[in-house]
């Protein structure tokens, strides 16, 4: 099996079009394909899939959630017992496109503020003001003292960071770790 990653951590620069048009045109090439949608974003599902299968699929992906054994349709179901850190990675059905071509769907985080369906682990705040002065120092923004030019209303800034920095810090090690870990 051959393994193609298309990567970029700039958006909107062709990797969602590039991928749905190799697989594509690799599976007319006469090799079996599956595309994987690795996205939250899923606009490559968007272009596999007609809003009437997105539908279905985005709301079925829950569903079975409980169930460990039962094989998710979203790599986002499959990855949730670790995200949540209550189980392994459930198999993931892929949804057949044509024959030898399959996508394995991506999910939109849809169901984002209700209980027990949100991805998100923190929104980054905007630390403009204190990234030059941890790029001279070569330190975390954290760490930055007086002596590094942190003063004022900066030092305020810098400890709120360093707040900021150990909750997504102790979120992330209990989701990874499982809960009841608390990471201090
Ligand atoms: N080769 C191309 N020529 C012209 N427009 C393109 C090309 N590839 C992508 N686009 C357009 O650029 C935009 C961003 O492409 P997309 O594949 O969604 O980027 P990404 O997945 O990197 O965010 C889309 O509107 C798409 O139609
Ligand atoms: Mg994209």
């Amino acid at each position: 099996m051959i393994s193609l990653a298309l990567f970029n951590n700039k958006g909107g620069v062709g990797k969602t079009t590039l991928t749905y048009h190799l697989a594509h045109m690799i599976h007319r090439m006469g090799l079996r394909v599956v595309a994987v949608d690795l996205d939250p974003q899923s606009n490559l599902t968007a272009a596999f899939l007609d809003d009437d299968a997105l539908e279905s699929l985005w709301q079925g992906a829950g569903s079975g959630a409980e169930n460990d054994r039962a094989p998710a349709t979203t790599i986002a179901a499959a990855v949730k017992p670790i995200m949540e850190g209550i189980g392994d990675v459930r198999p993931c059905e892929p949804v057949s496109i044509d024959t030898d071509l399959w996508l394995l769907a991506g999910d939109l985080p849809v169901g984002a503020g209700q209980p027990g369906r949100s991805y998100e682990v923190a929104t980054l705040r905007n630390y403009q003001s204190l990234m030059p002065l941890a790029h001279d120092a070569r330190k975390p923004m954290f760490d930055l003292r007086t002596a590094d030019g942190a003063i004022g209303s900066t030092q305020r800034l810098v400890e709120r960071c360093y707040h900021d920095f150990r909750s997504l810090s102790e979120e992330l090690i209990r989701r990874l770790l499982g809960p009841g870990t608390k990471g201090d």
